[in-house]
């Protein structure tokens, strides 16, 4: 039984033809995609943070692989985790793209995002599935975050993993008022945030796949094998796509500036040169690398997901560690 089998025959009548439930699995896909496509269109507004979503869902499927969750509440995870900051897409740009660091007020504005994102959310039919970690993942087991200021056991699983995951990522990106630290430093912040910032389990589980190795090939990456390019004018993120070819031209999204994607044919594109030239306000638009979001559908539905013990079904509460 497939990921989107569980969703759908939770809503299918017992009798429900063949045909039909097909087409239930292909409009669920068609679901998650569109939704996917609109929470990289949100994270594309801030031009430090490409490739951020990806990051953090390879992440949390990782962590809670390690952690043994039920393959299904994994999946389910990873969603929420490609979709945790969607609710950034009411943050005013003078926020969200400010070169410097927050004030309290401004501060104060970012933190509305996860209650947005909730409501965004709200009604849509897979909702269930990321709501948690949409909501909650600036939560903290200590009951300093925010919004709720939940505590401990109060705060969902997937919520944990996402605010583990996330703050992983933001520590070790740059921005522009900082450049990232290596992922040796970024664990040591997270081991002595342990019980306070991070929950105890997880974060130990994390620290664990940190010092195998297993976070190197994400780290400084948008995509498997894709290091993240930088613009060499003004620094922010240049994401390259795994079908772009040599000669492939892609922009800044922060000055506009032009460069040339290069690398080996036959592998994923891994470098970038500068033209010197400005892209055209049509070559600036963001736009979701819909192929990315696609093999990532199809890995969650293809997967061998069952009704074992231990792997429950999608809607079922979310087990604890
Ligand atoms: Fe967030």
């Amino acid at each position: 039984m497939n990921l989107f089998r569980l969703f759908t025959r939770d809503r299918a009548a017992p009798t429900e033809p063949v045909g039909q439930a097909a087409g239930d699995l292909a409009a669920s896909s068609a679901l998650l995609e569109s939704l996917l496509g609109m929470a990289w269109v949100v994270e594309a507004r801030d031009p430090y943070t490409g490739g951020h979503l990806w990051r953090v869902s390879r992440y949390a499927a990782l962590l809670c692989e390690r952690a043994g969750t039920s393959r299904t509440v994994c999946a389910r995870v990873s969603i929420g985790a490609f979709l945790h900051d969607l609710g950034k897409v009411g943050i005013p740009d003078a926020v969200l793209r400010k070169p410097s660091a927050l004030d309290d007020d401004e501060r104060a504005v970012i933190q509305t995002h996860p209650e947005l994102g909730a409501r965004l959310l709200a009604g849509h039919p897979l909702a269930h599935w990321a709501a948690d970690a949409v909501r909650s993942h600036h939560e903290r087991p200590d009951g300093l975050g925010y919004p709720q200021g939940l505590r401990g056991d109060t705060i969902p699983h997937a919520a944990l993993v996402v605010g583990i995951c996330d703050a992983f990522d933001a520590m070790t990106s740059s921005r522009p008022y900082r450049s990232g630290m290596p992922v040796a430093q970024a664990l040591e912040r997270i081991e002595r945030e342990l019980g306070r910032q991070f929950d105890k389990t997880l974060g130990k589980h994390f620290l664990a796949l940190g010092a195998e190795g297993l976070l190197d090939h994400i780290a400084g990456h948008s995509d498997d094998g894709i290091p993240l390019q930088h613009c060499m004018q003004c620094g922010p993120t240049l994401v390259l796509r795994r079908e772009q070819q040599p000669g492939d031209l892609v922009y800044c999204r922060n000055c506009g500036g032009e460069y040339r994607v290069s690398g080996s044919p036959g592998n994923p594109p891994d470098a970038v040169e500068a033209t010197g030239r400005r892209g055209l306000p049509q070559d600036l638009a963001p736009a979701a690398d819909a192929l990315l979001i696609r093999r990532f559908v199809v890995d969650l539905a293809s997967a061998p997901w069952s009704d074992q013990p231990g792997d429950a079904p999608i809607d079922a509460p979310v087990a604890r560690r």
